[in-house]
């Protein structure tokens, strides 16, 4: 089998890149706001959140819900697809991540639409179900991996039929192909990846993307 020709992959990337994704300065300088402030840099990439933005302008979502919000990147990405009157629930473990988000959604004039909640997401997950949140259009989580088994089960307690549901990182390099991986976080994309396959209330796919290696999105629909 020939090698995976990883210059070429970065090469495409970075093609759809200049030809679908406009430079933004509100969204470089959320990469440099969230550098300044030492965040890790775990963000989706530009290609990838213009594909989020357009699953939710397809879709037609008024309300999102984000599980893991860093900086607020993607955040940006998906506010930007609802409408004035939408509502976005970001959830974020790291107070200084959820600090930096809020700054940059305020200057990305995202304020009145977004709003970042502190703390465990599973804990913020269950607060909203037992508050009798109304479902949600489309629900991305993107947090801890170990962590995507449960926040799907909590996802579904906050969809309705149609809802998309969307996780990042469920190919990591192709460790999740591994039948018992070793890492944590490989056994918990894996375990997500059997679970929206198997579900009989989700149709669903994985779709490989670029990101320095190859990594991608599930796509799932409430039945
Ligand atoms: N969606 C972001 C990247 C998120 S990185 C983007 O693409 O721009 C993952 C985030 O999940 C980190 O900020 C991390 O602090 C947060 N996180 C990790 N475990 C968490 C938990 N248990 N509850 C809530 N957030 C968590
Ligand atoms: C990493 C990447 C991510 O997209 C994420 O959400 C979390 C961690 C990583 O590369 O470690
Ligand atoms: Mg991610």
């Amino acid at each position: 089998m020939p090698a995976f020709n990883e210059q070429l992959a970065q090469q495409i990337d970075t093609y759809i890149e200049s030809v679908f994704v406009p430079a933004d300065p509100v969204l470089a300088a959320n990469i440099e706001n969230a550098d300044a402030a030492g965040l890790p840099h775990i963000n989706i990439t530009p290609n990838q959140g213009k594909f989020l933005y357009l699953l939710a302008r397809i879709s037609g979502a008024r309300r999102v819900l984000e599980i893991g919000t860093l900086g607020g990147y993607s955040t940006t990405w998906l506010g930007r697809a609802l409408p004035a009157s939408g509502r976005l629930i970001t959830l974020e473990y790291s107070p200084v991540h959820a600090d930096t988000a809020r700054k940059n959604l305020a200057a990305a004039g995202l304020d009145q639409i977004v709003e970042v909640r502190v703390g465990d997401a599973a804990a913020s997950l269950t607060a909203m179900i037992d508050g009798g949140e109304p479902p949600f259009d489309l629900i991305f989580i993107d947090a801890d991996k170990v962590g995507y088994p449960k926040y799907l089960d909590l996802a579904l307690q906050l969809s309705r039929p149609g809802t998309v549901i969307l996780a990042d990182n469920i190919i990591r390099n192709g460790a999740v192909m591994q039948e018992d991986p070793e890492h944590p976080d490989d056994r918990g994309a894996r375990a997500y990846n059997t679970a929206v396959a198997a579900h009989p209330r989700l149709e669903s796919i994985a779709l490989p993307m670029f990101k320095d290696k190859i990594d991608g999105i599930a796509i799932s629909r409430v039945k």
